[in-house]
């Protein structure tokens, strides 16, 4: 496989195409950002621990019947995925209350809802990610009523794949972003990282946070919380 142009750069991740016309290569930074970009730093090492998690994981799912960009991890940084056209959709699955759900709704965090919620926002930097009803994604023509239900029902299999995983490490999945692309032939698969930057992960017994949260809110121990959770991942993988 030969790398070639670079095709994309993200705030986390940089896609390179391939000789093979239905292959990118993903290539993981330590850059990390929140609040759209406006908060800006580094994780060190945090490129090499979300490739290898993201690629565990989604190992993990694919076994149980979800399609994933997966391929083959070419290196610490750098991983072989199926090139798709990302569908510009933030799916987000919460377990417990957290984040913008608690803010928005003026609600403590870590409250445990009887059944996992799915919300979909518009994946646009220049809006700042707007929440989206689903209604408006057919109105956007970002994607069909179909895929939207496809997508809607892998998301809620992903959650309960990754939840009982977590569990076994001991670590409770509060909630978590997936994005979904499109391959030539238009199948819907699932795309993107899931990682620490991506998932609020809490420590099942302390409720520590073992997540980007630690980054986003200056919780300091961000290096030390990507490096546990990916311990904890290793020894249950
Ligand atoms: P939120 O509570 O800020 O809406 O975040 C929900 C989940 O989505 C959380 O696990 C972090 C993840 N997330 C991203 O992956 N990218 C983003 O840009 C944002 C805002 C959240």
């Amino acid at each position: 496989m030969e790398k070639r142009e670079q095709i994309y750069e993200g705030k986390a991740k940089k896609v390179f195409a391939t000789d093979d016309p239905e292959r990118y290569i993903v290539s993981y930074k330590d850059d990390a950002t929140a609040f759209n970009g406006l908060k800006k730093g580094t994780i060190a090492g945090k490129g090499i621990i979300n490739n290898r998690m993201s690629n565990a994981l989604m190992k993990r799912l694919e076994a149980a019947g979800i399609p994933t960009h997966f391929v083959e991890e070419l290196s610490d940084r750098e991983t072989l995925v199926k090139k798709v056209k990302i569908v510009p959709l933030e799916v987000i699955v919460r377990n417990l209350s957290a984040g913008s759900f608690s803010k928005r709704y003026g609600v403590e965090e870590g409250i445990v809802f009887a059944e996992p919620t799915v919300e979909f926002s518009y994946k646009n930097d220049a809006l700042a990610d707007p929440l989206l009803a689903e209604d408006h994604i057919s109105a956007l023509e970002l994607a069909s009523k179909e895929e939207v239900a496809l997508i809607r029902k892998y998301a809620l299999a992903v959650d309960e794949i990754l939840t009982a995983f977590w569990k076994e490490c001991g670590v409770t999945l509060v909630d978590f972003k997936l994005e979904f692309g499109k391959t030539a032939d238009g199948t819907v698969i699932l795309a993107d990282e899931i990682s620490p930057d991506t998932c609020r992960l809490w420590d099942a017994q302390t409720g520590e946070k073992l997540d980007k949260d630690r980054f986003r809110r200056d919780l300091g121990g961000v290096e030390d919380a990507y490096a546990e959770v990916m311990k904890r991942l290793l020894a249950h993988g």
